[in-house]
């Protein structure tokens, strides 16, 4: 049984019983900082910075996590502490993170060490994150880049690594410090990781965005995002790559996120934003339609997310197919919702639409077991189609088998 090396006072190594946090914010055992402080010495121990003042304030988060952590681990025995890895602090790890002089074989190894900390046990992770390792990740992720032109190597093993720590972490209660992004140079190095990275590092760090557009803690943040073009470029080219079925589902969940968001509609349309969603939708199989097709829907509320699906040559024929190719009910309305307002805006469209086999798919719609909504937006499009038929009617009953009740 391995306890949480977190739980160790970074002076004696032992397990916490008093801990206190100095003015520097390093917290140790209040016997071993008393007695360090008793010998002479007038410095933070961890950060080596002078104490100009000597206050301790007991740290009780800290004491209650290790009263819950011995409350869920009867078996504890002290004595294991002493034979553990003395390497392992929580300080040892914490310096190895944020110094300069740190060899990227130690930051390296020091991020593993945190990976295989935050899969270790609930425990861990929560102490991980109370410890503040949240924020120094995303520090490290984004924060130290000297603003490199090119991503190294390393620089990318670095940010594999620290995204994988982060992840596992994934703090609902953290990702306020996710708005540490709204810093121009912040922003700078996710845009560089965006555009550089692995295709690892950007999954990951599209899914990052889905989690900032879904937190009202960083609602500025989501806006800011969706205010800057490059960014909504990389996201767009990413939903036409179809080499990469992960990917494009990160992305898709991204840009539904962010067009959640009023405001940041029309900047998605403006940067082709429709047009990305449409060739992710013409891949058959697409494990997030349903998630394209609503965020089609959504955009469709704006005047120019109408023109730009129009103006699609693709579109038409990519949703009829969806009619029958989403299974849930949701997809399904919004698909016949985003063909209704097209086609009520424009004839050419009925009539590409009556082209790609519309009414055949509406019908059989109408015969399945699909949602009233569904139904009722398919009937209206029936009936708006219909003007056609009798245009063209003999067309339209061979070419569908059709008879007009
Ligand atoms: C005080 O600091 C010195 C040098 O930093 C160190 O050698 C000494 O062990 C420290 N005293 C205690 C009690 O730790
Ligand atoms: C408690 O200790 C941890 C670990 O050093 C620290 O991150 C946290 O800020 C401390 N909490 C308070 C309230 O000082
Ligand atoms: C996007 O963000 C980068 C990095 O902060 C910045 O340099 C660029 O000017 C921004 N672009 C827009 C259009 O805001």
């Amino acid at each position: 049984m391995s306890i949480p090396p977190l739980f160790r006072c970074p002076i004696s190594l032992d397990l916490f019983t008093d801990p206190v946090t100095l003015s520097t914010g390093q917290t140790y055992d209040r016997s071993s900082i008393e007695k360090w402080l008793a010998d002479g010495n007038l410095t933070c121990p961890v950060t080596m910075q002078r104490l100009h003042d000597l206050s301790m304030v007991p740290n009780h988060t800290l004491r209650h996590l290790i009263d819950q952590w011995l409350l869920m681990d009867p078996q504890f025995d002290p004595d294991h502490i002493k034979n553990m890895d003395p390497d392992l602090s929580l300080a040892t790890l914490k310096n190895n993170l944020q110094s300069q002089e740190a060899s990227f074989t130690t930051k390296m190894e020091t991020l593993r060490k945190i990976k295989d900390l935050s899969k270790e046990s609930d425990t861990s992770r929560i102490c991980l994150i109370q410890l503040g390792f949240f924020p120094l990740l995303l520090q490290l992720l984004f924060g130290s880049h000297h603003p490199e032109t090119r991503l190294s190597a390393q620089g990318t093993e670095i940010a594999e690594e620290a995204l994988n720590c982060l992840l596992n972490l994934s703090p609902s209660s953290q990702l306020g410090s996710l708005n540490m992004l709204k810093e121009p140079s912040s922003l700078a190095s996710l845009l560089m990781l965006l555009d550089q990275g692995s295709m690892n590092i950007k999954i990951s760090l599209w899914n990052m965005v889905e989690a900032i557009s879904s937190s009202f803690e960083t609602k500025d943040l989501c806006l800011l995002l969706g205010n800057n073009r490059t960014f909504l470029q990389l996201l767009v080219s990413l939903l036409h790559q179809s080499s990469d079925q992960c990917a494009s589902d990160a992305a898709i969940r991204a840009i539904a996120g962010l067009s959640n968001l009023e405001s940041n509609r029309g900047n998605v349309i403006r940067e082709g934003g429709i047009d990305g969603l449409i060739s992710y939708l013409s891949n058959p199989d697409r494990r997030h339609a349903t998630k394209a097709l609503t965020t089609i829907e959504l955009l469709l509320g704006l005047e120019s997310g109408k023109m730009a699906l129009i103006s699609n040559p693709n579109a038409v024929h990519v949703l009829v197919k969806m009619v029958f190719r989403v299974s849930d009910h949701e997809g399904c309305e919004s698909v016949v919702n985003s063909l209704l307002i097209i086609c009520y805006d424009s004839l050419r469209v009925r009539k590409k639409a009556i082209n790609a086999g519309i009414v055949t798919q509406l019908l059989l719609l109408l015969q399945s077991q699909s949602s009233g909504r569904a139904k009722t937006k398919a009937r209206l499009l029936l009936k708006l189609l219909r003007s056609m038929w009798s245009e063209d009617p003999s067309r339209c009953k061979l070419q569908h088998g059709l008879v007009d009740s």
